[in-house]
């Protein structure tokens, strides 16, 4: 028998309609749209808004589309994995409360934290599942509602990030299509430089937590991006060299979207031209477990059965990695 293969057979995203302009920020914290655009690449972010509206809001919708479009009932989900570092609660866990408001009444599922390497964290486990023979239909959602955890008076943050939500499906094939190889990386150490230091067990929220604005996200933005910039190239590179792929053969680097330069940095590395490149960074800024799925679902109709696809991914964590994906479907 062949090799069981766990193929994307569908793709689908939800963003929230707040549109957060480079301008809108301006008169927040001290920045301009210039710098935010020279140094990101980002013109606008999406913002979700509402009292008691978490990141489950923005999943619930992308995976009933994604359902939709694959034209199956929320029954066959056997399970469901959502990708987050915004959960809705610190517990019961998102992926159960998706699958609670969309019906999947035959599925588990739990949430998986790597933050802007959640949804490559979250294939990787997915697909073994799929291989495994034991699971038909398996849901990943990358979600985050960033600007709930984002202080809007400190430009060294808030000018990145945007809430938005992406979702594909995993089925099995025996053909030589679908989630080919991955590498992955994580080291603990990149805690100092990237985090969220309030309200879990370490924190609990005290007055003093939420006074000193230690639950908001906190980045030390040159150090990341030299990290950022070293990692995603390099994982990468050696995802094409040891699948023996050329610059030629990749049809499609789909890079997480913190920021143009790292992008262009990885893409440069590989080979690629910038027509080779999905970016949607300038709409939607860093949508962290979000923003390879989102890309996915913007370029969906340019993918072709048998495309290279290169997913990569650098974030909190620190976590890192890449995924070799042979695309399973022409657009229809
Ligand atoms: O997705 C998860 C992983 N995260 C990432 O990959 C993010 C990695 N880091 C980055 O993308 C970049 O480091 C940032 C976009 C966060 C910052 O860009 P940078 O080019 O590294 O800027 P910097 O922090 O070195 O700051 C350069 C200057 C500083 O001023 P001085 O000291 O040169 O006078 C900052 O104070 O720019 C200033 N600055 C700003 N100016 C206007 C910092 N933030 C802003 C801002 N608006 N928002």
């Amino acid at each position: 028998m062949s090799q069981l293969r766990a193929a994307i057979t569908a793709v689908n995203g939800f963003v929230p309609e707040d549109v957060v302009t480079n301008f809108d920020l301006e008169k927040m914290v001290d920045t301009s749209d210039e710098w935010i655009r020279t140094r990101t690449g980002i013109i606008e972010r999406r913002r979700l808004k509402g009292e008691g509206k978490g990141s489950s809001q923005m999943a619930i919708p992308a995976v009933q589309g994604l359902l939709e479009k694959r034209g199956i009932s929320p029954e066959e989900i056997d399970l469901l994995i959502c990708a987050t570092v915004t959960p809705d609660h610190v517990f019961p866990a998102t992926s159960n409360i998706i699958c609670d408001k969309i019906g999947a009444k035959n599925a588990w599922g739990y949430d998986l934290s790597a933050a802007c390497s959640g949804f490559i964290y979250g294939v990787e486990t997915g697909r073994r599942f799929v291989e495994s023979g034991q699971y038909k239909k398996v849901v990943v959602v990358g979600v985050d509602k960033m600007s709930a955890i984002l202080d809007y008076q400190d430009r060294n943050t808030c000018i990145i990030f945007g809430d938005g939500a992406g979702a594909i499906l995993l089925e099995p094939t025996e053909e030589e299509f679908g989630i080919m190889d991955s590498i992955l990386h994580a080291d603990g150490s990149g805690i100092d430089y990237l985090h969220q230091k309030a309200g879990g067990s370490a924190y609990p929220p005290t007055e003093e937590t939420v006074a000193n604005r230690q639950h908001f996200v906190y980045q030390e933005g040159k150090t990341v991006f030299k990290f950022a910039v070293t990692n995603m190239a390099d994982v990468s590179y050696n995802i094409m060299e040891r699948n023996n792929l050329s610059s030629d053969d990749v049809n499609w680097l789909v890079p997480h979207q913190a920021n143009k330069r790292i992008i262009d940095a990885t893409a440069n590395r590989m080979g690629l031209p910038s027509e080779r490149v999905m970016l949607n960074i300038q709409r939607y800024g860093n949508t962290t477990a979000g923003t390879i799925p989102l890309c996915l679902w913007d370029y969906e109709k340019q993918l072709k059965k048998g495309d290279n696809l290169v997913l990569a991914a650098f974030g909190g964590g620190f976590t890192w990695g890449a995924i070799y994906v042979k695309w399973a479907y022409d657009p229809s």
